[in-house]
Parts: structure tokens; C-alpha cells; sequence
């Protein structure tokens, strides 16, 4: 498949880089794409003409989104709509990506994708209208939600990923807090990605929740960093109230893999065993094949 990959030097767009070597690829970075510019977008769609598109940039420093509404909509909506209007017209399958912050976090058990959103803040609506965009627009899409993303790469503009950030705050002997009362899925980029590619050659267009398995809050994911490696993080919980960020976030956004189950396809890990895996893979774990991986 000709693949092009909006945002390729992100998280997410490193890995599905990594992973989708066997396409044909056109990644391409901010630097040799402005999303916002519908001109030069629909020039580069129309004179590579790939199969599929996929679009992982986005505008999500999500408490800057509160102050910077135009900014917000302009990426994560209007480009969207834009995006997706010309690869409709060119029959190009559009693959974007969307956020468990869609979601009002009312909930006590994992959303669905029947479930209604309800979104809390400037980068959540932004967002979901993006995603309505792509689904109105488009009939070969793929709108993937997903959670709590990790990758080697970090998430640009915020200085690596939470695993890293807790790692270096801990080694660098800071107090840390982490808030106990949002519960998410952290999920693993590569992981997704993996997941991406297998999905795009199903023909199964709509909507996806794509995230690891089970549930936890960002302080029991710090304490389960902590645990496994071996590094004594001085860590205590905090409630969002007292953290006292800008943006609202669900209490709760745990997604359900339903639409993937049903094609047979939820094979994702749990998030612990993920965390596993990523940390031996940066060398922060050591496991040889005979030994079980301690929780
Ligand atoms: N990270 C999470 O925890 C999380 C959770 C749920 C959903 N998501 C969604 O998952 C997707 C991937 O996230 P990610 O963590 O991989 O993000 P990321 O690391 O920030 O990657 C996004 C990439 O898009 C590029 N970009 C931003 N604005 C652009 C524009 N106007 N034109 C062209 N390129 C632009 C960025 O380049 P520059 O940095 O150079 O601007 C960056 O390389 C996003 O849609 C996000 O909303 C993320």
C-alpha cells in the first residue's frame, strides 16, 4: 500500500514509520507539511496519490487549547474537514485519530464507541468535531480513539513521555505528585501502531477505541514505573482540584476495544504487561526469556 503519514516525526507517526516499512511510505513531518494550509495539503495529496492517509498531528498541549481556541479548531477540526474532503474526492481511505477526552467521564465502566461523548474542554470539542468531520465526510475512514499514549519518541513540545518524566523527576530527586482521581488506559504507541496496520487492510471502515487493556490512574501508573524498575520515586497522590490544571479531563475515560473485538482483533496487552515491555525495551528492565516479569 501507498502509505502517507501526516505527523511523522510525533509519537505515534515515528512508530507507524517503524512499523509500516514494508509500504510504500510518505512521511512527512511539520516541517514538510502545514496541516492548516488546505492548498499546499491538497497538493500533496493529489500528486502522490496515496491509498490511505493518516493523519496523527494534532494540536494537544490540552491546557494551552483553553487559551488558544482559533488555534485548537484550525488543527484539530477545520484541517480535519479539509483533509478529509480532499481525500474523499481523490477516494484516498482517511485514517485519524481521536482522544478518550471526547468523553465526560461519568461513567464507571469502559466507553464504547456507542457511547455519547461529552467533551470538557477547548482540545476535547476541537477534537470531536475533527473526528465528525472525517466521519461525515469520508466513507473509506478509520476514526481511532486511543488513551494515555507512551512512545520512544515522547510527545512533542512536552519534553518526552510521562514514563520518562516521572523517571527523570525521580532521579533527579524530585517530590513528585500525581493525580489519583483520573483513571485512563496508558497505552503503548508502538503497540497501536502495530494495530493500526493491521486494521487499515481490513476494509472495515468506522469508528475504533484502540487502547491497551484494563484501567488505572496516573499515580497508581507512576507507582507501577517505580515498582518495576527498581527507582524509589518519591511520589504521593494529589486530586485534580489541588493540581489545579487549566483544561478539564474526564475522571474517568477508560475505553472498551469493542468495535476491534468484534472483528476478532483485540489482542491489545494490558497496560501493565505493555509497561513491561516498554521499560525492557528502553533498558530500564532487565528479563531473560526463562524469567517471569515481576508485577
Ligand atoms: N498523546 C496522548 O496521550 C494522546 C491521547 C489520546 C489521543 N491522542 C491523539 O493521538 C494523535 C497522536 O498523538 P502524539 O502523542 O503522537 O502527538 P505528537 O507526538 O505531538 O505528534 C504530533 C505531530 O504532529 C505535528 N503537527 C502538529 N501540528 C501540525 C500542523 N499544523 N501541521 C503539520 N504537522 C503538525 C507535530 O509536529 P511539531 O511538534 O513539530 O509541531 C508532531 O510531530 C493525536 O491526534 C492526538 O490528539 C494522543
Amino acid at each position: 500500500m501507498k502509505i502517507l503519514i501526516l505527523g511523522a516525526g510525533g509519537q505515534l507517526g515515528s512508530e507507524l514509520v517503524n512499523i509500516l516499512q514494508d509500504d510504500t511510505l510518505i512521511p512527512l513531518t511539520h516541517r514538510d507539511i502545514e496541516m492548516t494550509d488546505e492548498q499546499q495539503v491538497n497538493n500533496i495529496l493529489s500528486s502522490n496519490m496515496p491509498d490511505v492517509v493518516i493523519n496523527t498531528a494534532a494540536y494537544h498541549k490540552v491546557d494551552d487549547c483553553e487559551d488558544n481556541i482559533e488555534q485548537s479548531f484550525a488543527v484539530n477540526s477545520y484541517a480535519v474537514r479539509n483533509l478529509a474532503r480532499i481525500c474523499s474526492e481523490l477516494g484516498i481511505t482517511f485514517v485519524h485519530f481521536s482522544t478518550d477526552y471526547v468523553f465526560g467521564g461519568e461513567k464507571k465502566t469502559p466507553y464504547n464507541e456507542d457511547n455519547c461523548p461529552n467533551p470538557g474542554s477547548v482540545y476535547a470539542v476541537s477534537k470531536l468535531a475533527g473526528e465528525l468531520f472525517a466521519r461525515n465526510i469520508c466513507s473509506k475512514y478509520y476514526v481511532i480513539r486511543t488513551c494515555g499514549l507512551y512512545g520512544a519518541k515522547g510527545i512533542s513540545g512536552k519534553g518526552g513521555n510521562f514514563i520518562e518524566t516521572m523517571i527523570k523527576l525521580a532521579n533527579g530527586g524530585k517530590k513528585i505528585k500525581v493525580v489519583s482521581d483520573q483513571i485512563v488506559t496508558p497505552t503503548c504507541a508502538k503497540e497501536l501502531a502495530a494495530k493500526v496496520s493491521q486494521l487499515i487492510r481490513t476494509d472495515k471502515y468506522g469508528l475504533y477505541h484502540i487502547t491497551n487493556n484494563g484501567g488505572c490512574s496516573w499515580y497508581e501508573f507512576a507507582k507501577a514505573i517505580f515498582g518495576l524498575t527498581g527507582i524509589a520515586g518519591d511520589i504521593s497522590p494529589t486530586t485534580s482540584a489541588e493540581f489545579g490544571a487549566r483544561a478539564r479531563r474526564p475522571a474517568y475515560s477508560v475505553l472498551e476495544n469493542r468495535n476491534l473485538k468484534l472483528l476478532g482483533l483485540d489482542d491489545m496487552m494490558q497496560w501493565r504487561d505493555a509497561l513491561k515491555e516498554y521499560l525492557i525495551e528502553k533498558g530500564y528492565l532487565l528479563s531473560s526469556p526463562n524469567d517471569s516479569i515481576p508485577d
